[in-house]
Order: structure tokens, then sequence, then C-alpha cells
């Protein structure tokens, strides 16, 4: 089987996958993450799947192209529907919507069991996929922070059970500790601060302008964040 790399965000995505794992990758596109893992006998069997028809077509190719087609099966699915709940013990979605990601989760009520690892790359609506989370009895066990290009991406490994609570702040940035490996962790801070403030500025210039709902919960996660940045910054010292 041939060998290839990865991009920095997919080789963290696959840092994450458990030795042996038995993988679902959603939304698997060119299916580069399950040929590459296949490719090095790190997982023991992969479900690449996709809603389109094209982008399937491009993982047979990409399963070919590296020796793996034996191993891989292929579902042309909306989500996790055509996937068996004993197939798989791990799943990963990424680069998708955070919305997206929580829709196909909602969809699948048989992932609600702490036997699946969930590891999830949203690319966008971090807040609304942590809180989706947290409030349908997940747990986040462990997040990371890495940089592509100029951009920074966030990977959620979570699974069903032990949910705790998470504060406007944590939905926005999620939880942190002393102990946390995350050296990004202060610059995706600072970012996080910057988009907050371009958010409530462009709310502000709208319709109901400073009277607007939605910029109490966005004050709530700044002043949250301003004390997190603290916090963090203090801790690196
Ligand atoms: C930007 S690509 C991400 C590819 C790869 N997972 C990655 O992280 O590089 C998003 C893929 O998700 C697929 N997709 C979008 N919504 C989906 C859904 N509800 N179920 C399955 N696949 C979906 C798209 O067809 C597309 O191939």
């Amino acid at each position: 089987m041939k060998e290839f790399e990865l991009t920095p965000r997919l080789q963290a995505v696959a840092g994450l996958v458990p030795p042996g794992a038995a993988l679902a990758d959603v939304g698997t596109d060119h299916a580069y993450l399950p040929a590459w893992l296949l490719g090095r006998g790190l997982v023991r069997r992969a479900i690449a799947a996709d809603i389109n028809k094209g982008p399937l077509d491009r993982a047979r190719l990409t399963a070919q192209q590296y020796g793996c087609t034996d191993q891989m099966e292929f579902r042309l699915c909306d989500g996790l529907a055509g996937i068996a709940p004993d197939e798989v013990d791990t799943i990963v979605i990424a680069g998708m919507g955070g919305e997206t990601i929580a829709a196909i989760l909602q969809a699948a009520a048989w992932v609600r069991d702490g036997r699946y690892t969930l590891i999830l790359q949203p690319m966008s609506a971090q807040p609304d996929l942590r809180s989706w989370l947290w409030r349908n009895g997940f747990s986040i066990k462990k997040e990371e922070i890495i940089c592509e290009g100029d951009k920074l991406y966030n990977i959620l490994v979570a699974s069903y059970g032990e949910a705790a609570r998470l504060s406007v702040g944590e939905e926005w940035a999620g939880r942190q500790s002393r102990e946390m490996d995350q050296p990004l962790r202060g610059e995706y801070l600072a970012r996080l601060l910057a988009k907050l403030d371009r958010a409530m500025a462009g709310i502000s210039r709208g319709k109901s302008g400073t009277q607007d709902p939605r910029l109490e919960t966005l004050r709530q996660a700044q002043t949250e964040l301003i004390v997190m940045k603290k916090e963090w910054d203090e801790w690196q010292r």
C-alpha cells in the first residue's frame, strides 16, 4: 500500500483516532483520512461515507490509488443513516459546519452510547456544536487546536455520558484547565475575542441597534473570555 502525507488538520484528526478503531469517516470527500489510517495499519476497518456521489467517487479513486480498496467500504448516505451501530466504534465528522455536525448526530440516536468515540472538527459554529453536545448528554473529553496556513482549527473528542454543563464562555472556547496541553490556546482566545468584537459591532449597526437581544449573550461570552485569557496567560508564566 502506498504511503502519503495528510495536511496538518487531517493529521491532527488522525492522531486522535484510537489505535485499532472500526472507523466511520462521515463526509469523507477524498477519503484521505481512512486511506492514510488503513495504509499504516492504524485502524482495523474503515467506512468512507458521503452524502454526494462526486466525493464518494473521489474516495474510491483514492482507495484505488493507495491500494486499500479491499479494506475500505463506501456508503452514499446522509450522515450516519447508512451505517449500522455495530459496524463502528469511532466516528469522525470533519470539515463541516458545527450545525451540520450536530444535525448528523441528532439524527442518529444510536450514537448516544458511551462506547462510541466521536472526533468532530467543525469549520464554523463551534459554540453551537459544544452547546448541542452538552445539552444532549455528551461530554467533551479533549480538544485540540491546530494551525494550518493562518487558520486555527478545533478538534473535539466527545462521547455520550457524564455531560457537564458549559457556561456561555465555555461554549465559545471550550473548558480550560491548567494542565491541558494546548500551545495555541492563548492565540485562539485572542482571535475569539476579536471575533466577538466584530460580531457585536455588526449587530449593533443593525435594525435593533444596541437593543438587539443577541448582544446580551455575546457580552456574557466576552466577559468570560477576557477572564479565561487572563487566567491562561498567568498559567503560562
Ligand atoms: C469539506 S468536505 C470535508 C472532507 C474531509 N472530511 C475533510 O475534513 O477534509 C465536506 C464533505 O462533507 C460532505 N457532506 C456534507 N453534508 C453531509 C452529510 N449530511 N452527510 C454526509 N456527508 C456530508 C460533502 O459532500 C463533502 O464531501
